[in-house]
């Protein structure tokens, strides 16, 4: 059962809203020292200077805080002729679409791979899904070049953009919202 407003999801389980007191992530350790540092001591300045929006992840059960994501707007500019024949719409042509940028994500070190940060991704897709008030097309992040963070966004059905960044530390991966609105695979315009 889902419950809904509109910056506060709760799924069976789990609790998604907006961060009200950064102090709560004192001590949040997602075993990666940029993402900690960025949580403990950047996320609410970022906020305040309205560059992201920092989301908190609770199991319901325990209340336990168990991941956060940073979000912000981001435009998803078409460069190659192999993006602009994957990435298509039915209306025209546009070289950019509206997105939604994963800045920072983290799910806590102890609770790491056993589903939350799926979950947390699928909550994302439903909130830029519902409800808007400018149109989002797809989710973007600058996924770790690692391999289990790559598998991770995979699993969620992002794809890459770029085929020439495998060896830079960051990958740029999209996830196409019309895939989860109307359940379908990506549609490959060969026109
Ligand atoms: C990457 C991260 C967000 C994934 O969240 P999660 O809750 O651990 O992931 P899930 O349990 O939902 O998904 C698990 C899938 O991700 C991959 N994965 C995640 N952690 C993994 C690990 N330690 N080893 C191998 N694969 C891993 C696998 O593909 C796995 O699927 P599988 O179990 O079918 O093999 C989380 O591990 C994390 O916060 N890591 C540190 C910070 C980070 O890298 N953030 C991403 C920045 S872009």
């Amino acid at each position: 059962m889902l419950s809904w407003n509109r910056n506060k999801i709760e799924t069976d389980g789990w609790s998604f809203g907006k961060v009200k007191d950064f102090s709560i992530f004192s001590n949040f350790d997602c075993a990666d020292p940029d993402l900690n540092d960025f949580i403990r001591n950047d996320a609410e300045l970022h906020r305040n200077e309205l560059i992201v929006e920092t989301y908190e992840f609770r199991s319901i059960s325990d209340a336990q805080l168990v991941a956060f994501v940073s979000l912000a707007n981001d435009c998803l500019a078409l460069e190659t002729n192999r993006q602009k024949r994957v990435i298509c719409n039915r209306v025209r042509y546009y070289s950019q679409y509206p997105a939604v940028k994963i800045a920072r994500l983290g799910v806590a070190a102890y609770c790491q791979n056993v589903g939350i940060g799926s979950e947390l991704i699928n909550i994302i897709k439903e909130l830029f899904t519902t409800n808007n008030r400018t149109g989002c097309r797809f989710i973007t992040v600058d996924a770790y070049n690692n391999s289990p963070t790559i598998k991770f966004y995979q699993k969620n059905d992002f794809e890459f953009l770029r085929d020439d960044d495998g060896d830079e530390k960051t990958r740029i991966m999209y996830y196409d919202l019309k895939r989860f609105v109307y359940n379908t695979s990506p549609v490959i315009n060969e026109g």
